[in-house]
């Protein structure tokens, strides 16, 4: 059958990842999540005191780009694509709030977004894969056929992230949660280098009213209707 190519952007903790996942089981599509690339750069810079008195050393983390390597992998025991750095599982390591809290300046540096848009392109050449992201419809793939964007308030997103977060286990507060997440939009939307923002031709999803399953419905038939040609 026709594969196409999917790009859902949007702001942090929009559910992007959950749909996009969906939406490519049902597709039987590869799934790529990009965030994960932008936070295991930025595990790495910590793991390599390139993050100190919360300031990114910009240059030395710009010098160490050759050697991060990043990798999707299947779990054979969930089915899903889980992120290796250097080899080494961190799919769980990079879903930390402190990580949360340097990923954005380190998405700002224009050298590792060419690294990874580089990466992203050549994962999708094939088409037939669903991306989440914040720049996938506008720079990685201008020409994808069908784009989604999605938002919710800043108060909604907050929730459903402090309430992943305590189910982890995580010691965290519900203020903290907000308040990087309004700080992250700030950072995402304001940067120089491709921020965030709604392509001219991605349809605007707002789910802070609507539940996962009627979402997922409706960008399914999205696809469908473009997968057949319909549109
Ligand atoms: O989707 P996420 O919350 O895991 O993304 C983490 C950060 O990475 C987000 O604050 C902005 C950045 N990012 C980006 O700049 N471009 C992307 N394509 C994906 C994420």
């Amino acid at each position: 059958m026709h594969k196409i190519t999917i790009a859902i952007d949007g702001y942090s903790s929009t559910g992007k990842s959950t749909v996009a996942k969906q939406l490519a089981d049902w597709l039987e599509y590869v799934y790529v999540d990009t965030g994960a690339m932008y936070r295991a750069v930025t595990l790495f810079a910590m793991q390599n005191d390139m993050i100190i008195e919360e300031k990114v050393n910009t240059s030395k983390l710009i010098a160490a780009l050759p050697a991060i390597q990043l990798e999707f992998k299947k779990n054979t025991s969930n089915g899903k694509a889980e992120i290796f750095l250097n080899g080494k599982n961190v799919e769980k390591d990079i879903r930390h709030l402190h990580v949360s809290e340097y990923v954005s300046p380190v998405a700002t540096i224009s050298e590792v977004r060419r690294k990874l848009v580089e990466q992203q392109k050549k994962m999708g050449e094939g088409k037939g894969v669903v991306m989440d992201g914040r720049d996938i419809g506008t720079v990685v793939f201008p020409n994808a056929e069908l784009k989604i964007f999605m938002t919710a308030s800043a108060e909604q997103r907050a929730q459903r992230r402090y309430n992943e977060l305590l189910e982890r286990g995580d010691d965290v507060m519900y203020q903290d949660v907000l308040e990087n997440v309004q700080e992250r939009d700030h950072i995402d939307t304001t940067r120089k280098d491709s921020p965030l923002r709604k392509a001219k031709d991605a349809i605007e999803i707002d789910n802070s009213e609507m539940n996962m399953e009627d979402q997922f419905h409706t960008i399914l038939q999205l696809a469908k209707d473009r997968i057949a040609g319909r549109v």
